[in-house]
């Protein structure tokens, strides 16, 4: 079982991160006592994945306070370079506040404080994705077959995983034979993580290019489809990976249920809908490196949007970790 994938390890005394930039073909790990090697592995996405960017960041403002010279000064301005990694991802902000209330506190042994904090929302992440694993086991008929796109996994988080953490569960409790993943582009999530991990779970996946879901869902092979999520607002509406969107109006078409899977602190209940989530855009390479020689051609302009909505129309059910919440959705 994937429990032993982990994306980040606090080993006492400095931050071990799987660099994720490197999967599938190399397990290397980033060892660090620095802030900013933090938030540049963010930006990067050698660490990536909603919940697992909060937990990272958790840990990045607990090693701005042991750097040398560090002063509360030094913290604030820890946060606020931490908060300018990723736009979309809700649970970043969500940590970055959290962290910000143990520095506003003062009171003696900051670094260790704030250590203590870090490691705790390391465990209640994982908390949540047994919670939601729980949760989701209900939403499953016998031996199904899902779709599923980007990472959504033990990589992804502090535990085992959002939508690919119940998918795990449910194919152990004999709910799901198998998973498709889809590619994921352009960064691959789904073809580098996504397989990865199913092969680490010895869980049967079968790749698909993110072209080929209408031909799978038209064609009856799969029962359901599962997403994690990067921001939802309070009327559902959900960002997650670009494609979701895609995968949700197929889904809609084709009568397969599909279910965005999400800790609580995904939701950010300071949006009324989807509209106000930002969107981050990602470098033009991302995309221009899939096709080699395009460098060639400087003239081509490329668009790069790194999430997409899903209102909340095409969504069939939450599993959060605090159960699960069907039409109609009142967060
Ligand atoms: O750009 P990424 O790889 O950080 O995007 C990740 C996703 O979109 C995931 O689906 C989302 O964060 C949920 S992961 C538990």
């Amino acid at each position: 079982m994937s429990a032993e994938v982990r994306a980040l390890v606090w080993d006492g005394n400095e931050l071990r991160i799987l660099d994720q930039r490197l999967l599938p073909g190399r397990t290397t790990w980033i060892r660090t006592r620095r802030m900013e090697t933090v938030a540049q592995a963010i930006e990067t996405l050698a660490v990536r994945g909603a919940p697992a960017i909060g937990v990272a960041a958790g840990y990045g403002v607990a090693l701005a306070a042991r750097e040398r010279n560090a002063t509360v000064a030094t913290i604030q301005s820890a946060i606020v370079r931490l908060a300018s990694t990723r736009p979309t991802g809700y649970n970043l902000f969500h940590v970055l506040d959290v962290m910000r209330r143990v520095v506003d506190r003062g009171g003696a042994d900051l670094p260790g404080r704030l250590l203590r904090r870090a490691i705790q929302i390391h465990r209640a992440d994982a908390k949540s994705c047994l919670a939601m694993a729980r949760f989701g086991l209900n939403e499953f008929g016998l031996e199904e077959s899902v779709l599923t796109y980007c990472n959504t996994g033990a990589l992804a988080t502090g535990g085992i995983g959002t939508a690919l953490g119940v998918i795990k569960h449910a194919f152990r409790h004999g709910r799901v034979k198998e998973v498709y993943a889809c590619e994921t582009r352009p960064v691959g999530q789904g073809a580098r993580l996504t397989v990865w991990e199913c092969v680490q779970a010895g869980l049967p996946v079968t790749l698909i290019t993110d072209n080929m879901a209408a031909a799978l869902m038209m064609s009856g092979r799969v029962q359901r489809a599962l997403v994690g999520a990067d921001r939802i607002a309070r009327n559902g509406d959900t960002s997650n990976k670009i494609g979701t969107l895609s995968v949700a109006m197929l889904a809609y078409q084709c009568k397969v249920p599909f279910h965005v899977v999400a800790p609580i602190t995904t939701f950010d209940s300071s949006l009324r809908s989807g509209r106000g989530i930002p969107i981050e855009e990602r470098d033009p390479a991302e995309v221009l490196r899939i096709t080699p020689g395009l460098e060639k051609f400087p003239e081509v302009r490329v668009w790069n949007p790194s999430f997409d909505v899903t209102p909340r129309r095409f969504i069939t059910s939450y599993i959060t970790d605090s159960g699960v919440v069907r039409p109609p959705f009142h967060f």
